[in-house]
């Protein structure tokens, strides 16, 4: 063997060792079908391969080195045949549809939420009070002192109209301290009869400890016809208490004082697994001076109204103690419902 033919042959050989080199990490560092086909194409195709361009140099070379050379080149086609099947199962393994999404890999899971317990709350009696016949009525949280006050017979010099009670406004208006408003203003827009639920947030500027808070919920009830009854309140309200906390609930009324009702009971229930007798709101007959205020003739209708505090019946359903926590967006709390 000659000097040059050696030297031709070890070039060319070295040149296979960078090829197979070069090729196997393509192979293994492809990360998708698409980059296995691309360096197959670029090493091992057909026509413009670069292992093609490798064994046609073998006829460049002279007799002598022709054996030592194929023996090589036949190994570096076995060698990058290898790889490129190898990264292909590879991405077969990981794979669906060639996406390059690792289906093996446990998946993220996405952190669900739900209603919070006091919407869902909202929603049931919405539904209860629906099947009863109410509608659902809405009124604004930013009221005026004909709403929340003068409409429902509440007396100029009466306590509840006291500052310190009230978050009244710059401009003379107020939030509302009650859903009763809403009464007065389905009342306003629509002549008798009416049957409406309202259900919304309430203000006053109380403490807040575990059962008091400056903004809470009520659901308040209006039922304006001729010939409405007592009767048909406790009733519309029994049937209320049955579905929402059982069937063995018991309400009782017991005689009370509100300027818009008269007479007029605050409302208890009584029921398996409750602690007692629990006052749940206040209720009563329309008072003709409402009537009056509205325009609605207090010869001919008569109606009653209720309202319910929604924390209270939420808090009694869940057996929550702490109104606060209704208002904390604590998850570890909220999950539980
Ligand atoms: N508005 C009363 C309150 O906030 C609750 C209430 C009592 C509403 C009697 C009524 C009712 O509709 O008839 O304390």
């Amino acid at each position: 063997m000659s000097t040059s033919t050696t030297g031709t042959l070890e070039t060319a050989l070295l040149d296979l060792d960078e090829l197979q080199g070069e090729a196997v990490l393509a192979f293994e560092s492809a990360a998708s079908p698409e980059a296995v086909e691309a360096a197959r194409v670029e090493y091992l195709g057909q026509k413009q391969g670069r292992l093609k361009a490798a064994q046609e140099r073998l006829r460049t070379l002279p007799n002598q080195a022709k054996k030592s050379y194929g023996q090589r080149f036949n190994g570096v086609k076995q060698a990058l045949e290898a790889a490129c099947d190898a990264a292909r199962a590879r991405l077969a393994r990981r794979t669906v549809g060639g996406d390059g999404i690792d289906v093996t890999l446990p998946g993220i899971a996405p952190r669900l939420g739900h209603r919070h317990p006091l919407s869902q709350t909202a929603d049931e009696l919405i539904d209860i009070f629906g099947r009863l016949g109410f509608a659902v009525a809405r009124g604004p949280e930013v009221e005026d002192v004909h709403h929340n006050f003068d409409a429902l017979n509440i007396p100029p010099v009466h306590p509840a109209r006291d500052p310190l009670d009230n978050f009244f406004l710059p401009d003379g208006g107020m939030l509302r301290s009650q859903t009763s408003t809403i009464q007065v203003r389905v009342m306003e827009s629509q002549p008798p009869p009416a049957r409406v639920v309202a259900i919304g947030r309430v203000y006053r500027p109380d403490t807040v400890d575990a059962t008091h808070s400056f903004m809470f919920h009520q659901i308040e009830g209006l039922f304006v016809a001729e010939g409405v009854t007592m009767g048909h309140l406790k009733s519309v309200l029994r049937l209320f208490a049955k579905s929402y906390l059982g069937e063995d609930v018991r309400i009782r009324f017991r005689p009370s004082f509100f300027p818009f009702t008269e007479p007029s009971v605050e409302i208890d229930m009584l029921w398996h697994g409750g602690r007692g007798w629990v006052e749940m709101g206040g209720a009563g007959m329309v008072d003709p001076n409402v009537f009056k205020a509205v325009g609605y003739d207090a010869e001919r209708v008569t109606g009653f109204a209720f309202g319910l505090g929604i924390e209270r019946l939420c808090m009694r359903r869940h057996g929550i103690d702490d109104i606060r926590l209704l208002y904390q967006n604590d998850v570890r709390f909220l999950d539980q419902f």
